[in-house]
């Protein structure tokens, strides 16, 4: 027995605590891009092995062939699968390309950390914002509820590739329970058809907020401020995003207690109050109010007459954004709503919309394209055959 304890006590004091794999080091998702701004860009992806993860810059200045590593605390981030780069210091409205640059980790003790192979990835490319560029093409996606060949229809009709921005304007994961939902249907989907070239925006949908993995979303994506509410301005265009929070009351039983969105709603209106108050949102071109829950302030007499138009504000969530926030946004004024959630696709005009300005609701079965130059934004709604469902111009005020 003694010399069982020896054997055992000797091997354990030879093997290092990051053994050596069967296994090469590799790329498992991505890259994807996210907050694309004027002076930069946040890459992530993932390996199979715990690596030292960086970017190579190639061609444009300032960055040109320089290995880019981020540090926390005084120390190169290192040891992860899951890998997040932030790039800064960009030019606006200049082109730059990239590629991954992982070096696996071994071995990462006092004095002594081995390393492995290097893994390269193609090069991909991306254009930085500019406040000068005069025209922008985005798309909206919606509610694909985890569903990777849906994502895939959408993306492909849609020229995903071809657009500057694309939106994932909520409920894109169902129920958020483990990281794959998200990391093979959405993300290994948006790469295969643009998200190494072109990033899309997460707009936080009511189905987000549930499953244990709700709470790890800012994990794998980036947000202006770390919020889930923000702006974008791209081209003529000022986004504002909005996160709609969960469609029932906090205190209902199948969120046991552990639901604060009143609360945090609120101090998301006073952010909006805030930002429709600003020369970025009053000079915009174009302002586009994005929600996945649609908001809609009600409007009695219409409503009355139009029953139909009340299921579009059914429930506790939209009703508590059509009282609190719908009030700031018909204040304000705005170019255009474009939400989802309820899974039919609704044009509403003024002053059905309750609005100066119309509200697009996106169904499930459909995608949006716009095209937004200095004068007008054309909308087009277009469904999962690929047929033209909808089209509207709107010209600048
Ligand atoms: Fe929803």
């Amino acid at each position: 027995m003694k010399k069982q304890i020896l054997l055992f006590t000797l091997l354990f004091s030879v093997i290092p605590c990051f053994s050596q794999s069967t296994e090469s080091l590799r790329i498992t998702h991505g890259p994807w891009l996210q907050n694309l701004t004027n002076s930069g860009v946040t890459i992530y992806w993932t390996t199979n092995l715990p690596a030292v993860p960086g970017v190579w810059m190639i061609g444009s200045k300032p960055r040109a062939d320089s290995l880019v590593r981020n540090s926390t605390d005084g120390q190169i981030n290192a040891g992860g699968t899951l890998h997040k780069v932030v790039i800064s210091g960009l030019l606006p409205g200049t082109k730059y390309s990239y590629r991954l640059n992982s070096v696996e980790l071994m071995k990462l003790r006092p004095y002594q950390i081995y390393f492995g192979d290097t893994v390269k990835s193609k090069v991909f490319n991306f254009t930085t914002q500019s406040p000068l560029k005069d025209s922008t093409r985005f798309m909206v996606v919606n509610d694909i509820h985890t569903n990777g060949a849906k994502l895939a229809g959408f993306l492909k009709s849609g020229n995903a590739a071809g657009q500057d921005l694309l939106i994932y304007n909520g409920d894109i994961v169902d129920n958020f329970e483990n990281e794959d939902q998200l990391l093979g249907p959405i993300i290994d989907t948006s790469v295969r058809y643009f998200a190494s070239n072109v990033p899309f925006a997460f707009v936080r949908g009511n189905h987000e907020t549930r499953g244990i993995m709700s709470r790890k979303l800012k994990n794998y994506l980036d947000f202006p401020d770390n919020s889930f509410f923000y702006t974008i301005d791209e081209g003529p265009v000022h986004f504002v995003i909005l996160d709609c929070g969960e469609d029932k009351p906090d205190d209902n039983r199948y969120y046991y207690g552990l639901a604060d969105f009143d609360q945090y709603r609120m101090q998301e209106l006073e952010w909006l109050k805030n930002e429709v108050n600003t020369p970025e949102y009053r000079n915009a071109r174009f302002r586009v109010i994005i929600v996945h829950m649609p908001i809609i302030p009600v409007y009695k007499i219409i409503y009355a007459r139009l029953p139909f138009l009340i299921k579009e504000n059914r429930g506790y969530g939209p009703g508590f954004l059509a009282e609190h926030f719908g009030p700031v946004l018909r204040e304000a004024g705005a170019d255009l709503m474009i939400a989802a959630h309820t899974h039919r696709h609704l044009w509403l005009s003024p002053p059905f919309s309750g609005y100066s300005f119309p509200v697009l609701i996106n169904g499930n079965t459909n995608y949006v394209k716009a095209v937004a130059t200095d004068q007008s934004l054309s909308i087009q709604v277009i469904s999962d055959q690929g047929v033209s469902v909808f089209n509207k111009d709107l010209k600048k005020k």
